[in-house]
């Protein structure tokens, strides 16, 4: 079986203006130049996705996110993006069940859900993101809720959509703190996902999926966790707001 590309992706969440991300890409470009064999994603604020489209271009190494959308048809929803509007504009992933979407904007599994099967039916490959908080860890409840966040989002999801989504693990308790888990932590949970994901599909499935370690991803952390058999790329926060810190974090998925 070949095996799974890494895939690393920069979430910038409230961060970058227009001319910020312009300057981001041109030092990001040459810094990346020559890097093949991993998937690069950034996923901007949507104020920056219609330049960074342009910027991109048909760039086969570096493809375009978003951070969120509205799983509805196009309608009376203010504030509110659609799949085809990201579409338009050449999205190829879209982040969706973010532990901020689901703690500051009480996002459900439920309506994860509807985002996953509304993002597949148009074409957008979801980097699904699931994840325990420190009260669950110290509860020892971290694989109970890793289940209840998959099955829930990936309910009626087929196995040839479930195949283009990426999984990003990220520990609520991780993210934004400094404070990365440890690879054999991140390995434990990753091969607890992919041990769901047989469950839901098949074990053929599982082992094609990609899953992403998120938490306090910095270059310095980056290929000790990547090393771990269960770790296809990283979905990068703060250490992704810099193009060069963000590419060593690309190169760090290079090391074999
Ligand atoms: P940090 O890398 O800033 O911890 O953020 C991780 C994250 O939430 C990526 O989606």
């Amino acid at each position: 079986m070949p095996a799974r590309k890494k895939i690393i992706a920069a979430n910038w969440k409230m961060n970058m203006t227009v001319a910020d991300t312009e300057t981001f890409l041109a030092t990001f470009r040459r810094a990346v130049e020559g890097v093949s064999g991993v998937e690069i994603v950034i996923a901007p604020p949507f104020t920056s996705l219609p330049r960074l489209s342009e910027l991109l271009g048909s760039s086969q190494q570096i493809r375009l996110g978003a951070q969120n959308f509205y799983h509805e048809k196009p309608g009376a929803f203010t504030g509110e993006v659609s799949a085809l509007m990201l579409r338009e504009l050449f999205v190829r992933y879209v982040i969706i069940g973010h532990s901020e979407r689901r703690q500051i904007f009480g996002e459900t599994d439920a309506l994860i859900n509807k985002k996953v099967l509304a993002a597949c039916a148009t074409e957008l490959l979801p980097i699904l993101c699931v994840g325990e908080t420190l009260a669950e860890r110290e509860a020892g409840k971290e694989k109970d809720v890793l289940r209840t966040q998959l099955e829930g989002a990936l309910r009626s999801v087929p196995e040839e959509d479930v195949l283009d989504a990426v999984i990003a693990y990220e520990p609520v308790w991780a993210i934004g703190t400094g404070v990365n888990a440890t690879p054999e932590q991140a390995q434990d949970a990753h091969a607890h996902v992919r041990l769901v994901l047989a469950e839901l599909y098949t074990e053929a499935v599982a082992k094609k999926i990609r899953i992403q370690y998120g938490g306090s991803v910095k270059p310095e952390n980056a290929a000790s966790l990547m090393s771990q058999p269960d770790i296809d790329g990283a979905l990068v926060g703060g250490a992704s707001l810099e193009a060069r810190s963000f590419a060593q974090i690309v190169r760090a998925a290079l090391r074999p």
